[in-house]
């Protein structure tokens, strides 16, 4: 199946992308991913504000839209059944993923905004393969080693309280517009993101049983 999950930052898109490409065996298509892996490189051919992502991201602002398009569209064109997770997160990125592909389920993780702010100030992930934690919600085993790999868990660069309040505001800006943009589309499914983990594992699975 093509799955797109959407969400405010920290609403759980990337714990459930995993469960998804687990269960479904389809790819993991995450922008943020791809664009930590490639931080600092040269973007200036396509003539942005700044030289590189680093700045865009620490700071919680979105990635110029022709950088985040291209790495979309090369994943998509090398994926069967996949999960989209971080993208599209404005009307101009919606319109460009229309072009690319056509979609089974859209989910659609509601959260309120201040169980967001402690969950990103909290998470946790693993440098070496990325899994997420939280240092309350979702503990390792051992305290700041990874169950997965045994790697260190570290905090990203853009989970300070004044990077996260940006990175609400800019969903609240340019990504709830989306959301409602998709809410009339087939396979359309919004999920209760409250929930703990395992109850949105559940509502997720049912959903996509019944439109893939
Ligand atoms: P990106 O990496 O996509 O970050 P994000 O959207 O801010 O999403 P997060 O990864 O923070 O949250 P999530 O929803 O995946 O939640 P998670 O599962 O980790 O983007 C980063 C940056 O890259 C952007 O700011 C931008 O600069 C750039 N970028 C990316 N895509 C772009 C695009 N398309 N255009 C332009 N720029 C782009 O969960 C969060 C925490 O909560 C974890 O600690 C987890 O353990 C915990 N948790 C999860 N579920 C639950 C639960 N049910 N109950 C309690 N705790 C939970
Ligand atoms: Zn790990």
């Amino acid at each position: 199946p093509r799955l797109l999950i959407l969400g405010p930052p920290g609403a759980g898109k990337g714990t459930q992308s995993a469960n998804i490409a687990d269960e479904y065996d389809v790819s993991h298509i995450t922008t943020g991913d791809a664009l930590r892996a490639n931080k600092d490189m040269d973007i200036t051919d396509m003539d942005t504000e700044y030289d590189t992502p680093r700045e865009y991201m620490e700071a919680g602002d979105l990635v110029p839209d022709a950088v985040v398009n291209a790495i979309v569209d090369e994943a998509l064109n090398s994926a069967d059944g996949f999960v989209l997770d971080g993208y599209p997160r404005n009307l101009e990125q919606a319109e460009e993923l229309e072009g690319m592909t056509d979609l089974d389920v859209i989910l659609s993780l509601d959260v309120s905004r201040e169980e967001l702010v402690d969950r990103l100030t909290g998470r946790r992930v693993c440098d070496d393969c990325g899994t997420n934690y939280h240092v309350e919600f979702n503990q390792p085993e051992d305290a700041g080693v990874c169950d997965e790999c045994g790697g260190e868990l570290i905090q990203r660069d853009d989970d300070n309280e004044e990077s996260v309040r940006n990175r609400l505001d800019v969903f609240d800006e340019n990504t709830a517009p989306v959301i409602d943009h998709y809410e009339d589309h087939d396979g359309f499914v919004a999920i209760d993101g409250e929930q703990t983990p395992d109850e949105v594992w559940t509502d997720i699975d049912e959903a996509v049983a019944a439109h893939a």
